[in-house]
């Protein structure tokens, strides 16, 4: 009897607006038989991140295509070899790689840039290898450090705070001996940050008077700011920042949605106020991962770092996850578990 999977596509693209578990579907596709060379993965787990937005949206990163309608949305992902025709993949193995939003796939994928990397069993829980170890604790590392330049003593403000790069951004600032206020949006996100993850403050960016809170919290505006959602927003906090502060630019989350207005921002306060304004991508500094993973890997054994997830379950549960992500229903790296059959 041939085998099936489930997978998760799309048939309209959504170039603006938020996304709605609807404009998902669960679709089934036989799994073939694999040939030399090739392996098949079950997923164990997928990271949602804004990046997501990008194929629904029609749109492509340079030099690439669109996301072809109907065919798997791909994302970050944690697999286990169940079958392999490749001696360098052995079955059994934990790996992590860009892979389908489906419960089994065949690997080599169509313009796979990623490949597949072994996890390192040390690092516990292989969600981490998503978050902390992943993108996200790389990101945070080299954004704190090598951009942001953080020293003791100064004031780093960093938003969406209680997310997964924000939380690690936050927590890393932390350890260098800065003060560090978030900006979030919940009660119970800021909590989290002053009360479990050592937060010197945080604040809520949609409040009335937030503009004036950020005043009383730092006259001059904070030494570094670590921004990920870009928009209205920063351009206060930019606004009151005082030379020579920096901004690491990692993300624009607020913008994402868009359009042709994603990833626009007014410049004005860079200006005037005589600012360092730096964005970067991880990818410009790959010799740099090991030595990042590796500090990541010893503050967490040293319960200085605590890297937080929100966990859904099962294949169905990516949509809506992914939905509310751009919501803010997530606390650090939000994830989706499948369940091991
Ligand atoms: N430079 C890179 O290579 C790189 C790598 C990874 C991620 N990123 C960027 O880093 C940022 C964070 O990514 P992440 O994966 O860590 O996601 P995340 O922060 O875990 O999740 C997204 C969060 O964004 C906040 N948010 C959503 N809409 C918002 C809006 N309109 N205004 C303000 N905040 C909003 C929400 O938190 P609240 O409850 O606080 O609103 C939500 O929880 C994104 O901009 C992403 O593109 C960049």
């Amino acid at each position: 009897m041939p085998r099936t999977t489930h997978f998760i596509t799309f048939d309209t693209y959504l170039p603006t607006g938020d996304i709605q578990p609807t404009d998902f579907v669960v679709r089934e596709a036989p799994v073939p038989d694999l040939r030399d060379g090739e392996v098949l993965l079950q997923a164990i787990a997928f990271s949602l991140d804004p990046v997501n937005r990008i194929p629904i949206s029609g749109k492509a990163p340079p030099r690439m295509s669109p996301h072809p309608l109907g065919e798997p949305m791909r994302g970050p992902s944690v697999c286990r070899l169940i079958e392999s025709r490749n001696r360098d993949y052995p079955v059994g193995s934990v790996v992590t790689g860009w892979t389908p939003w489906s419960n089994l796939s065949v690997w080599p994928f169509a313009n796979d840039w990623m490949g597949l990397t072994p996890f390192n069993d040390q690092f516990g829980k292989p969600s981490l290898a998503l978050g902390v170890y992943g993108i996200t604790g790389i990101t945070a590392y080299l954004g704190i450090s090598k951009i942001g330049k953080v020293r003791a003593g100064q004031t780093v403000l960093v938003s969406s705070a209680a997310g997964s790069v924000g939380s690690v951004a936050g927590q890393i600032a932390r350890i260098m001996g800065a003060r560090v206020i978030g900006m979030t949006s919940t009660r119970e996100k800021r909590d989290v940050l002053v009360g479990q993850l050592g937060f010197d403050g945080a604040l809520d960016y949609r409040a009335e008077d937030f503009a004036h809170q950020l005043e009383l919290l730092m006259p001059n505006g904070p030494d570094v700011y670590f921004d990920n959602v870009g928009g209205r927003v920063s351009n206060i906090v930019m606004n009151r920042m005082r030379r020579p502060a920096r901004i690491v630019e990692c993300g624009q989350i607020s913008t994402y949605g868009d359009g042709d207005g994603a990833w626009m921002m007014d410049i004005t306060p860079i200006h005037a106020n005589g600012l360092r304004f730096e964005g970067f991508n991880p990818a410009l500094f790959k010799d740099e991962w090991p030595a990042a993973v590796a500090q990541l890997a010893k503050w967490v054994a040293e319960q200085r770092l605590k890297p937080l997830e929100t966990v859904r379950t099962g294949l169905e549960a990516l949509p809506g996850a992914l939905a509310d992500l751009f919501q803010g229903k997530n606390i650090g790296k939000m994830i989706v578990e499948i369940p091991q059959s």
